[in-house]
């Protein structure tokens, strides 16, 4: 295992596409371990996706202190409600800003041995689904800030 670069505003592949992972392979493996060390070495984080660390595969980790969620290919298959949340992003570190983000959503993924699962969230994770999402399609949480706030 190792760690990862973070790769942060203005370093380009933060904006591109990645791609579906077609294969859950030894590499997706040590992809999702060095990932989700990559984040817990990382103050205040509570996910990561792929192309954060320079890889444009549809891979995401997310742990909000009750241990590691890999997502493989996570889809947002459901959404309810909207409210106003705040967020920050590893990538932007130093910035927070308030958004509007489904109540609660049904993801769809894979898990790290290849089978698929669903999950429903409320809440931060919920939050934080979506904005992992976001970054698999180069979408950042700054493109839908609404008002900036004091961290
Ligand atoms: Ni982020």
């Amino acid at each position: 295992m190792a760690l990862r670069n973070i790769r942060t505003l203005g370093d380009e592949i933060l904006r591109k596409k990645s791609r579906a992972v077609e294969k859950v392979d030894d590499k997706v493996l040590l992809l999702l371990k060095d990932m989700a060390e990559t984040l817990h070495s990382s103050p205040n984080g509570a996910g990561l996706a792929a192309p954060q660390v320079g890889i444009l595969k549809r891979v995401v980790v997310i742990d909000m202190g009750q241990g590691v969620i890999n997502l493989i290919n996570p889809e947002i298959v459901e959404t309810q409600g909207s409210h106003e949340v705040i967020e920050g992003c590893l990538s932007i570190p130093g910035k927070f800003g308030k958004l509007l983000r489904p109540e609660k959503v049904k993801v769809r993924a894979l898990n790290e041995r290849g089978e698929e699962f669903l999950l429903s969230a409320e809440g931060d994770l919920a939050k934080c689904l979506c904005h992992e999402v976001d970054h698999l399609d180069g979408i950042l949480f700054i493109d839908k800030v609404t008002e900036y706030v004091e961290p």
